[in-house]
């Protein structure tokens, strides 16, 4: 850090800033550290694979898809991100017009790209390569203003695994710019203040899937509970998981009120015929609930039991 001193033209060399000077906690520090070990795992291509095929073929055609959170084109597969790879090999079937993926200079570099940022564009098979670009400076993060210049002027459709302690500021990033998208993040989005919002205002959709297992930087299995998020209309959703029935039918060990008498419900049983506003988990909105005539009524809900806080709900209700 260099700092000009009060004597005029003189320059100083400085001693690394205190954590007050920077305005960071210890705590906060200690959680980035651990944010960037979480953002640290990766797609596998099958995952990606059984997701972007339940979607009508018809929505890739001529478009361009933007993959925007560290999803490298590399020499080898191994290397390569797996939404890259899917649409480097699917590019003919799905009719692309165009893929651009960016690859972000984070302290970790799984995909050993070694450039600190990049931008590949490809416009059929027989142009890999062709318009590979570089831009000084360039960081490869999605909000980088060439990232956020492509996603507004270029992208038609953002397909990525975003880090997900960056999670909120990439989802309004997404959705303020009203591109269509299919991207993975935490299954505690649906009921996370946050995020509850655009769920609740039919801005993003519970994708088909979820991802429970990843890819780590030494490239072991590693579980972590994720799902896909999408703004594209989802035609075929199997309501099985849900259980809606009669409230009266519901196991009796998966219903019970809390201290102020709401219904809490578990295990994806829905009363069909409770009034109310009830709390539910994580589970029946990613499988469908607010396509079954089921609105949130409360962005966030903690039961509590016996004077004992019980985990993060939102209320919803039958319309
Ligand atoms: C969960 S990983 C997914 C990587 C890849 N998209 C995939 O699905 O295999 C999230 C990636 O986002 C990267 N990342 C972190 N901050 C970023 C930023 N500001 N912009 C873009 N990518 C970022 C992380 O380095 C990490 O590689």
């Amino acid at each position: 850090m260099i700092e000009k001193q009060s004597e005029p033209g003189k320059v100083m060399k400085r001693a690394t800033l205190t954590l007050e000077e920077r305005g960071v906690s210890r705590k906060e520090l200690l959680q980035k550290a651990r944010n960037v070990d979480n953002d640290e795992f990766y797609t596998q291509y099958e995952d990606v694979e059984k997701e972007l095929s339940m979607y009508p073929k018809r929505i890739w055609k001529n478009k361009v898809v933007f993959c925007n959170c560290d999803d490298a084109v590399n020499a080898t597969e191994r290397n390569t991100s797996a939404f890259a790879l899917y649409f480097l090999r699917n590019f003919n079937v799905l009719g692309l017009k165009k893929l651009i993926c960016t690859h972000y200079a984070g302290k970790v570099d799984i995909f050993n790209q070694g450039q600190r940022g990049s931008v590949f564009t490809k416009y059929g098979f027989n142009e890999r390569d062709k318009k590979k670009e570089y831009p000084k400076n360039y960081s490869g993060s999605f909000d980088d203003p060439l990232s956020l210049k492509i996603l507004k002027e270029d992208a038609d459709i953002v397909c990525t695994n975003p880090p997900f302690s960056r999670a909120i500021d990439y989802w309004k990033i997404l959705i303020e710019s009203g591109k269509r998208f299919i991207i993975i993040s935490n299954i505690t989005n649906v009921i996370t203040l946050a995020f509850v919002p655009y769920f609740r205002e039919g801005k993003v959709l519970p994708g088909y899937n979820r991802v429970d297992e990843y890819v780590n930087q030494k490239k072991e299995i590693v579980r972590a509970s994720g799902t896909w998020y999408t703004n594209i209309p989802i035609k075929n959703r199997d309501y099985r998981n849900l259980k809606i029935v009669l409230l009266s039918d519901i196991p009796e060990k998966y219903k019970k009120y809390d201290d102020s008498k709401t219904l809490i419900v578990n295990h994806c049983y829905i009363p069909s015929d409770y009034k109310n506003p009830f709390a539910v988990s994580a589970r029946p909105i990613l499988n469908g609930l607010l396509e079954k005539g089921y609105e949130i009524v409360k962005d966030q809900y903690f039961p509590c039991e016996n004077g004992k806080e019980g985990f993060r709900r939102v209320l919803v209700k039958k319309v």
